[in-house]
């Protein structure tokens, strides 16, 4: 028992589902398991760290048969699981329809306890061995690898393993690194809102009452002094839509594999519609349930651009108008603007009520144990499935494109408005953490460029201002195929590519790329090449690695208005004058 307690706090995500949810529902799932046909499955070490330090340094190898001796020890060679009754409760994979928990995310009692023994560590990167080895580790062991750039890798492990790990990664790297957070149960804590709050918790009755009557600007304030649960979100943008009728519409864009609905507002123009081809810009948040920063700021965007829109004229005799920014109006009068702060809905109410630092869908997978399917590589464009097919993987892209439904539905959903919509979508923001980078396509290769680039680079500079001018922050400008930040496996593309790209010299055949990757299957490459998208960029927020996704709520408002400001240059850009 002991070592499954080790080895859950190695790979925390797996960890996760282990400890909550988990036992195998067949024994099929456990046969399917990466296990290699000669390991002896009867391995006789006592705990993880006696398996751990036994491994010789600097081999794949040994990697794989410390994982796979870890997995067997945990969950059986399979034979043992036959007939194992599974509470409904735990059963994973079996329903059809999906729905089997109540849709509610009252935080009530996150277990916080869960972190108290993990550390977030920043490796500093200089070699091309230190990532490599890094990287194998991080996709052997199903490390939970929090962001990574060329400078730095930032991955959470449990603080007892963190010596036998750095034992096993080269020299150089264990003297370079530094613990990000000092007390990561606390400060994942302190991102929900606090119990103090009471009576002006935005989920109560009395808070969201304060909405009744005339709308004014400021009441909002509230709502943007923490982040919010879907629970509050939904009802929240209801109230907007029936605020102002004449130009908010909400919209689904279909469901979740746990059957809510994916919400967003459209902002429009107000009075009828317009008989022309429509140009949209659409802007998304929380592909990865974790990060919060981007849900906040997709509201707060959809806030402004609400109460900031006044058709005009703008009089002394429309008093109502002067209420209104006179730069939103002019953008919505131009593009029909489309919110949707939480793609992953099932994920984000999973950090609500179970793990805060979940990241993919909880779709089940051939892995009873291992639930979650990455939505940003789920997509068909440059679909990477064949290259990492683990489920455990916090990169699983399914076993087939479009797998995860929130990002087939989304994709369903992009293409009908093009066409039935008769719209074109001319940007497409997609919002995620940490990291402070713009990065444009393509995310799936280096090796190719993408059509439009000296315009893609030349909008991201202007985003990268715009952010900029409003409180001084800086937005790193790459493509997403340098900053996309997770280490992945290669594929063809970037083998091709390998005498430029950086790779490791030792292994052989089963190469692993570090940062050169932001991974196929993105939602970035789908809407650039397959929705057309001219302008599409994906946004990681703040910050640099302080709080990573565990930004304090202090921040929500300042994001939120340096990405307002610099989605007013997307669309001033895009109106042809930047000079307004
Ligand atoms: C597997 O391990 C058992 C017990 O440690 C040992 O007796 C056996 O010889 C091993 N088999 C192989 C193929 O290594
Ligand atoms: C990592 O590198 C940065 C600058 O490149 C340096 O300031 C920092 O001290 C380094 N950290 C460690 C732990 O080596
Ligand atoms: C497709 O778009 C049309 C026009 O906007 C809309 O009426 C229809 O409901 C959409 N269909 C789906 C399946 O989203």
């Amino acid at each position: 028992m002991r070592s499954i307690i080790v080895y859950c706090a190695v790979a925390a995500h797996l960890c996760t589902t282990s400890l909550s949810s988990t036992i195998p529902t067949n024994s099929e799932s456990v046969i399917r398991l990466p296990i290699h046909e000669d390991e002896n499955h009867s391995n006789n070490a006592d705990t993880f760290s006696d398996i751990f330090h036994a491994a010789p340094r600097d081999s794949r190898n040994s990697w794989s048969k410390i994982r796979n001796k870890i997995v067997v020890r945990i969950f059986g060679s399979g034979e043992k699981h036959h007939g194992v009754r599974i509470h409904p409760h735990y059963s994973s994979g079996s329903s059809s329809s999906g729905v089997q928990k109540p849709l509610g995310d009252t935080p009530s009692k996150v277990p916080y306890s869960r972190y108290q023994n993990d550390v977030v560590l920043r490796f500093n990167i200089t070699t091309t061995d230190e990532a490599a080895a890094l990287a194998e580790a991080a996709e052997i062991l199903f490390l939970d690898v929090w962001s990574a750039t060329k400078d730095h890798a930032d991955i959470r492990v449990d603080k007892d393993v963190v010596e036998s790990l750095l034992g096993l990664l080269p020299e150089s790297l264990q003297s370079s690194h530094a613990r990000l957070m000092h007390d990561l149960a606390a400060t994942v804590r302190e991102t929900f809102p606090g119990s103090s709050e009471g009576p002006s918790n935005p989920l109560s009755p009395h808070s969201l009452s304060q909405y009744s009557g005339p709308y004014r600007p400021g009441q909002s304030e509230h709502f943007f002094s923490n982040y919010q649960p879907i629970s509050v979100i939904n009802p929240w943008m209801k109230l907007l839509r029936s605020l102002f009728p004449d130009h908010v519409e909400d919209f689904s864009i279909g469901q979740t594999y746990e059957g809510r609905e994916i919400k967003g507002l459209k902002i429009s123009k107000s009075g009828e519609p317009s008989s022309g081809k429509r140009k949209a810009i659409v802007i998304t948040g929380a592909s990865h349930a974790r990060e919060w920063i981007s849900v906040s700021t997709v509201c707060y965007l959809a806030h402004a651009f609400i109460t900031g829109y006044r058709p005009r004229p703008f009089s002394e005799e429309n008093v109502e108008a002067e209420l209104g920014d006179r730069e939103i109006t002019r953008l919505v009068e131009n593009f029909d603007w489309y919110f949707i702060p939480t793609l992953n809905v099932d994920g984000y109410v999973y950090t609500w009520t179970e793990d805060r630092l979940w990241r993919k869908n909880r779709q089940p997978t051939s892995l009873g144990f291992c639930k979650g399917i990455e939505l940003d590589r789920s997509y068909s464009y440059k679909w990477g499935g064949q290259s990492q097919n683990n489920p455990c993987s916090e990169n699983y892209p399914g076993e087939k494109e479009f797998e995860a439904l929130e990002s087939k539905n989304f994709a369903a959903w992009a293409q009908n408005l093009t066409t039935e919509g008769n719209t074109r979508i001319m940007g497409f923001l997609d919002l995620h953490s940490y990291s402070q980078q713009i990065l444009y396509p393509y995310s799936y290769s280096c090796s190719q460029r993408p059509p439009d680039l000296e315009n893609l680079e030349e909008l991201a500079e202007v985003l990268a201002k715009g952010i900029r001018i409003r409180h001084g922050e800086h937005y790193e400008v790459s493509s997403a195929c340098q900053g996309g930040g997770q280490f992945a496996q290669s594929d063809k593309d970037q083998k091709k590519d390998a005498k430029k790209a950086k790779r490791s010299q030792k292994s052989n055949g089963d190469d692993f790329m570090l940062t050169e990757t932001g991974g196929g299957g993105s939602a970035l490459d789908y809407f650039y090449s397959e929705i057309g998208v001219a302008y599409s960029y994906q946004i990681k927020l703040r910050d640099q690695g302080s709080y990573g996704f565990l930004l304090p709520k202090e921040s929500i408002k300042p994001t939120g208005q340096e990405i307002e400001s610099m989605v007013k240059s997307l669309g001033n850009f895009l109106i042809g004058d930047d000079k307004l």
